[in-house]
């Protein structure tokens, strides 16, 4: 027993899945005996929950549990920039791996984060990011490495896709959709940011990164979101052979710089993103010589985004327990010589 001690940041929708995920008895993973849910970071400690953590696992002092020197795994699941992005370099400063499902902090700080976490020889797991539960942050990196990438093209919001499938198969009205939307725990705490494509912005900027390397502005990436169509549109759009679906798409043409945008597109409806609905997120990814793969599932909700946080988090223990540097492993008192997922 290794004894991997997490401290995790929110006990919202991801929160609350991840939670209990991680204390899923049922032989569901052998490292699961291994972690152990030391604290849980969250506004109100008073406000009743859908989980059942030991007594004085809840506080609302965040860095407290940051710089909690007992704590080796933070699970950063507040959102928003501040104080998650402090909260992320404060825990990396303090020698912690962390896990973050935080796409707005990731796309706008992602290269002072995991420089930092180079420099402190900790790792930086972030598959939640983008497409809820689909692996595509690491086989991106690691499994397609090789290839030339041309171009990324992704449904990367569960929100919008939700609205516009519910809109285009039972013609229902905007805010109808998007109340549900909320109630199923797809949309952000501000749905603004699913409406407006800010959330979609956030996410290709991530997989450009990785794609295609270097570091994307993400203030400089176009962004249109779904607030302007209509059901005429749909109506119209569907005559003419084609779905209405919002695109976030990172394409290299040749000699141009990297484009990087997001805007509801005419997508013919063979097109292999046409068939993407409701919830379910697709990235497609064009490279030399592999030519086309397209990944797909559950892009947003409790279920799917805490199987992406889990997942990275058994990673990490996978890896601290055999780390031979590492201490609660083999009983020495050495450093961690581990290199961060840089993008
Ligand atoms: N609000 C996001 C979405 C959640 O709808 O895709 C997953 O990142």
């Amino acid at each position: 027993f290794v004894g991997v001690k997490l401290g995790i940041l929110g006990l919202g929708t991801v929160g609350t899945g991840t939670v209990q995920l991680l204390l899923d008895r049922t032989e569901r993973h052998p490292l699961l005996q291994e972690i152990e849910i030391l604290r849980v970071g969250v506004k109100s400690v008073e406000k009743p929950r859908d989980v059942q953590l030991p007594s004085g696992t809840l506080s609302s002092d965040l860095t407290s549990i940051v710089t909690d020197p007992k704590i080796d795994i933070v699970v950063e699941l507040i959102g928003g920039l501040e104080p998650a992005r402090s909260l992320i370099l404060q825990a990396i400063d303090c020698g912690k791996h962390v896990v973050t499902a935080n796409k707005a902090v990731i796309s706008r700080f992602g290269d002072e984060i995991l420089n930092a976490a180079n420099k402190a020889g900790v790792y930086v797991m972030l598959e939640a990011a983008v497409g809820g539960g689909i692996p595509v942050v690491q086989p991106l990196k690691q499994s397609l490495s090789v290839n030339r990438i041309q171009a990324v093209t992704g449904i990367v919001n569960g929100t919008t896709n939700y609205i516009l499938t519910k809109m285009q198969t039972q013609g229902s009205s905007f805010d109808d959709v998007l109340s549900d939307a909320q109630r199923l725990g797809y949309a952000e705490a501000d749905p603004t940011a699913d409406v407006d494509g800010w959330d979609a912005a956030d996410k290709i900027s991530i997989l450009a990164a990785i794609a295609f390397g270097g570091r994307i502005k993400r203030d400089e990436v176009y962004c249109e979101g779904i607030r302007q169509v209509s059901q005429t549109d749909i109506t119209y759009a569907e005559k003419l052979g084609f779905t209405i679906k919002l695109l976030a798409i990172a394409k290299r043409e040749e000699s141009s710089p990297l484009a990087v945008k997001v805007h509801p597109t005419l997508v013919p409806i063979d097109h292999p993103l046409a068939s993407v609905s409701g919830v379910y997120n697709a990235v497609l990814v064009e490279g030399e010589p592999l030519g086309q793969v397209m990944f797909s599932g559950p892009g947003a909700g409790a279920g799917a985004t805490s199987s992406a946080v889990s997942s990275d988090i058994l990673n990490l223990v996978a890896r601290i327990k055999s780390s031979p540097f590492n201490e609660k492993a083999n009983g020495k008192n050495a450093k961690p010589q581990i290199t961060c997922l840089d993008p």
